[in-house]
């Protein structure tokens, strides 16, 4: 048995860099007025079809669909905006005013060809900010950046462009249509299909001779004067941040429901699939949803992406990522076994992490477990440390061994793991901060 092509396990040593990465998350977004939401990973099929578009890539050809007993068309939700819209509708979550700030994780499903950073169920972490200003749009970025920032993650490049409101949309398709028409047998095949369908994803055509093309023949520049001074401002809100970024006109993104602001973040590290993320204003969402005239803003990251980027800094840094384990109780004969037995539970009901073996091996094989589980400290319980009412502890960093008094060993185990390696095994993660320049 395999898993299912473009599903991938996540093993231990693998789920502590998502960890890593997913605490990084819950660290910085709140700082920006962030809350959590979750959504249902099952969603309506319409709403994917009402808000990501009829015609595009995502609806037409990568949707997990099922039908429930009744026939009503279930999607495995493609991406997390419009269940997020849907949830904010449908729990009035527009009653409390002002702006509302919505962060989230998560597995998402495309059914794509799989390759590398290309998978049928990927996970994103994004943000979604209902509301209106340029300075938000600076702000939304600004808090991808703290992310990156404190993931250490470095050497992305963000591309930004405004596609202006529906009527400049509009104009730019209706413009690029008339435009290319007579040169239609020039593009690549996927061009062709894109026109009669979504004229304007021909802009972001990755084929070398329809970029070629399409800007030698055609420049966007269809914004009206109010869709120019947000994006004057959006760009401004930036320049003031200090945040750098590349203005590409032809940037546009493979949903229907963006209106002005678009970005986009890549990694040259990434290869063909460069996108670490991507996101962009869609001010009208809500609206046709049957909500209140507002607008929002938001972007979601590919998680394996950056584990993609991560994990190469790792390899090139020779960083390997550790648990460390509190206490290992090692053990010789059976009524040591026993009183040791009972040690290691109440270690555990004090918050400190400890293990014991479970296979009768030998003291020294116990020693080389207690060093590959990263012991801080090792117990050694015989019958001459019963008999005396002892305990032999070894300090495994120092080397340095002394006898405790049983009663005390609590206290000694405290005192000497400090608060760290009290609470739980410690993965080393924020040493990876530190020690790694990602
Ligand atoms: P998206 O551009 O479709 O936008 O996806 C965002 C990111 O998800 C991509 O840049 C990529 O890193 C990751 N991703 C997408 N598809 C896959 C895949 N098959 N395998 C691995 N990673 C993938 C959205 O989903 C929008 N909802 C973003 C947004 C939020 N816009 C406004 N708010």
């Amino acid at each position: 048995m395999r898993a299912v092509r473009g599903t991938k396990d996540i093993l231990p040593r693998e789920a502590q860099l998502w960890r890593l990465i997913e605490e990084a998350a819950r660290s910085v977004f709140p700082l920006y007025g962030y809350e959590e939401i979750r959504t249902p990973i099952i969603e309506e099929m319409s709403l994917f079809t009402r808000s990501i578009g009829e015609t595009t890539d995502i609806v037409q050809k990568q949707m997990f669909t099922i039908a429930d007993r009744k026939g009503r068309l279930i999607c495995l939700r493609p991406e997390a905006t419009a269940p997020i819209v849907r949830a904010y509708l449908e729990h009035s979550l527009h009653r409390q005013g002002g702006i509302t700030k919505l962060y989230y994780l998560g597995p998402m499903f495309r059914s794509e060809r799989p390759q590398k950073g290309r998978l049928r169920q990927f996970h994103q972490i994004g943000i979604e900010a209902i509301g209106s200003s340029p300075y938000l749009d600076g702000e939304v970025i600004s808090c991808l950046v703290a992310f990156f920032r404190k993931l250490n993650l470095r050497g992305y490049q963000i591309k930004l462009n405004s596609l202006g409101c529906l009527k400049d949309k509009k104009k730019l398709g209706e413009n690029l249509s008339s435009i290319l028409k007579k040169d239609l047998k020039l593009l690549c095949e996927d061009c062709q299909s894109r026109f009669k369908r979504n004229v304007l994803r021909i802009l972001d055509c990755k084929n070398e001779n329809c970029r070629r093309l399409i800007h030698k023949r055609f420049t966007p520049n269809f914004l009206c004067s109010d869709c120019l001074d947000h994006f004057k401002d959006v760009k401004e809100s930036l320049n003031l941040l200090e945040i750098p970024y590349q203005v590409e006109p032809y940037l546009v993104r493979g949903l229907d429901y963006y209106t002005r602001t678009v970005f986009e973040v890549t990694h040259p590290e990434l290869g063909g699939q460069d996108a670490i993320g991507a996101g962009g204003r869609y001010d009208n969402l809500i609206s046709d949803f049957g909500g209140p005239e507002k607008g929002a803003i938001g972007f979601a990251l590919g998680v394996e992406r950056i584990l993609l980027v991560l994990s190469n800094k790792l390899q090139t840094t020779n960083y390997k990522l550790q648990t460390q384990l509190g206490v290992y109780i090692a053990t010789i004969g059976e009524e040591a076994y026993q009183r040791g037995f009972l040690i290691l539970e109440q270690l555990r009901k004090s918050g400190v992490s400890a293990q014991i073996d479970y296979e009768s091996k030998s003291l020294k094989s116990q020693m080389r477990k207690a060093s590959n589980l990263n012991a801080k400290l090792v117990t050694i319980l015989g019958e001459d440390e019963l008999k005396k009412g002892i305990v032999t502890v070894r300090d495994m960093s120092t080397g340095k061994q002394e006898e405790i008094a049983l009663d005390n060993f609590l206290n000694f185990v405290r005192d000497n793991l400090g608060q760290d390696s009290v609470s739980a095994p410690r993965f080393g993660l924020d040493k990876l901060y530190d020690e790694a320049d990602i």
